[in-house]
């Protein structure tokens, strides 16, 4: 039930072909598989030609040996065919490969005021994403937030301003793999290395992506939301993510504030602008900006969240958060509070 409603408030976004790219780093991917599948078709036809003409025209000949073909040992002319031309092909690879390459993995430029650059750093964690939004436009954003994405858009309303997004991908634990196949290529996240990969597209909208290597039990659950949004809403979005917590006012919202300030949720959770500094687990600050919950695996509704704060092993079995057996007022009291970090 909850992927269907996920899917359908995705529209296109379920669409996670490599051949439908929606910017120029997908296109040029694209475009680079169409190239080695066509010299690896002509190859294929050529082989397969030969082998069925082989079978056809000598389909009759009963007794092996009976005509064996005319050995040939020695041949200079033969061999350095056989040699230059598998090589010819090998290196027409590599030049396409590497041409794309060039053009998809570049290193970004420094941040500075006017570039219309968006600069992220993508952790990989099991299961689930961090990003920390470091630079836009040459300010310093400095928020974090987490499995949703929000880039601008480039070109709205056909200003031809390109909005680059350039992500940093760093890995918490195990190896990870983002991957949003419409937007980029799939690019790791390794323990002790930085990675980078960048993308821009003018199509507004949701794109789904999925982590591509494995890493645990729940990797088929580190899910990828990326939101294109019209520069006026992403300014809109990161302005609000900026701030600190609302300070909850109804009573009953500040009793579940201070429940939750008296459980160990604060050792691992961060609350921009309250003690709850936590780095281990996803930043609240803002939770119901975000339609999703643990790695967009299910909708971000109260009585999800209820679930999840009651038992999280049940919903993602292995994560690292365990349940700590709150009563149900205590659990109410939570999502609560956390219903109102908007
Ligand atoms: Cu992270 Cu698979």
């Amino acid at each position: 039930m909850s992927s269907a409603i996920l899917l359908a408030q995705a529209g296109r976004a379920e669409n996670l072909s490599i051949f439908d790219p929606a910017s120029p780093q997908a296109g040029a991917i694209r475009d680079l598989a169409f190239v080695v599948l066509a010299i690896t078709v002509v190859i294929f036809l050529l082989v397969e030609g030969v082998l069925l003409y082989s079978i056809v025209r000598f389909r009759h000949t009963k007794t092996v040996n009976a005509t064996e073909p005319p050995q040939v040992y020695g041949s200079h002319a033969i061999e350095i065919a056989w040699t230059v031309a598998p090589a010819l092909i090998v290196l027409v690879l590599i030049l396409v490969v590497a041409r794309t390459e060039w053009e998809v993995q570049k290193d970004p430029p420094a941040p500075k005021a006017g570039d219309n650059a968006l600069y992220v750093t993508v952790a990989g964690r099991q299961w689930w994403w961090e990003y920390r939004y470091d630079y836009y436009n040459g300010d310093k954003l400095n928020f974090v937030t987490a499995n949703e994405l929000h880039v601008p858009a480039s070109d709205a309303d056909a200003s031809g301003v390109q909005r680059p997004v350039y992500l940093t991908l760093l890995s918490a634990d195990v190896c990870h793999s983002f991957w949003v196949p419409r937007l980029a290529g799939k690019t790791d996240l390794l323990p002790g290395r930085t990675n980078k990969m960048w993308f821009q597209t003018a199509e507004r909208g949701l794109f789904l992506g999925q982590c591509a290597e494995f890493c645990g039990t729940q990797h088929a659950k580190m899910l990828i939301r990326v939101n294109v949004d019209a520069p006026a809403d992403f300014e809109k979005w990161y302005k609000n993510e900026q701030g600190d917590a609302r300070t909850p006012v109804a009573t009953n919202v500040q009793a579940g504030q201070a429940m939750f300030f008296k459980q160990s949720c604060v050792n691992c959770h961060r609350i921009q602008g309250t003690t709850a500094n936590g780095t281990y687990a996803p930043d609240l600050t803002h939770l119901m900006s975000r339609q999703t919950l643990a790695s967009g695996i299910m909708p971000n509704t109260a009585e999800n969240l209820r679930l999840w704060v009651a038992d999280p092993q049940k919903i993602k079995p292995g994560c690292l958060m365990p349940a700590f057996g709150l009563s149900s007022q205590e659990v109410d009291g939570i999502v609560a509070y956390l219903r109102s970090l908007e």
